[in-house]
């Protein structure tokens, strides 16, 4: 099941197009549930990292950057305002590959996260006012009242809640890794530079690639 197919020997300047392909390809097998399921890593200014699942719902090749959604005051969304560099991990197993990803969180433009936001489901919507998400919660029958309550305050017009919306990580730093036979895996690094740009992101610098040890 696993691709055997490696890097190409000699390395493309920009990873993002086969970072693009390898995400295609995996949600088009259908080999997992999630496909774009994305670890995403976190830390406090003191360094304590923190790791949880979040959607990979758009990749950008160009200029370079990867979309998810959450809520702006969750744990997560606190954590990357105090330090907005993270880290981000694609693991398709059924495929034998994983895609590394280091760099910057900005906020979406409101008018993209209105969009995305529109196009969820009606209950998704209106889970995104009932949850205080990563907040304390007394019992699982307050998460449901809270529900009930939000859907009647809404009805089918639910409008993006102020603190849920998406992030873009701007890349400066990509990993492609192929699982090979017999532990002999091909990796390879990219690496860029970042320079704000604004609310807006950044500019960035062209790529550099670099065959790693697997
Ligand atoms: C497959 C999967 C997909 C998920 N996708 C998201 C997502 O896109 N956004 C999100 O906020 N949480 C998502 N979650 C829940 C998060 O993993 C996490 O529990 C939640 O965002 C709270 O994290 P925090 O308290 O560290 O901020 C997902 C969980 C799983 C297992």
């Amino acid at each position: 099941m696993f691709q055997k197919g490696s890097l190409p020997a000699s390395l493309p300047a920009d990873p993002m197009p086969l970072f693009a392909e390898w995400l295609a390809y995996a949600r088009e097998q259908k080999a997992q549930r999630n496909p774009d399921s994305m670890a995403l890593a976190t830390s406090t200014p003191d360094g304590q990292p923190a790791a949880r699942i979040v959607l990979l719902k758009r990749l950008v090749a160009d200029p370079g950057y990867v979309v998810f959604y959450t809520n702006y005051d969750s744990r997560k969304g606190r954590e990357i305002a105090a330090n907005p560099r993270v880290a981000g991990l694609v693991h398709w197993d059924a495929q034998g590959r994983q895609v590394r990803l280091e760099g910057r969180v900005v906020k979406s433009p409101a008018a993209e996260s209105d969009e995305y936001f529109a196009s969820r489901a009606l209950d998704s919507r209106i889970g995104a006012w009932a949850s205080l998400q990563s907040e304390p919660l007394s019992s699982r029958a307050t998460l449901l009242r809270r529900v009930a309550e939000q859907a009647a305050r809404f009805g089918t017009k639910v409008p993006r809640p102020p603190h849920w919306g998406g992030y873009r990580l701007w890349l400066d730093a990509v990993e492609l890794w192929n699982e090979g036979a017999f532990r002999v895996h091909d990796r390879a690094r990219w690496t860029r530079s970042l320079a704000p740009d604004g609310d807006a992101g950044f500019i960035a610098g062209p790529w550099a690639a670099t065959r790693l040890y697997p």
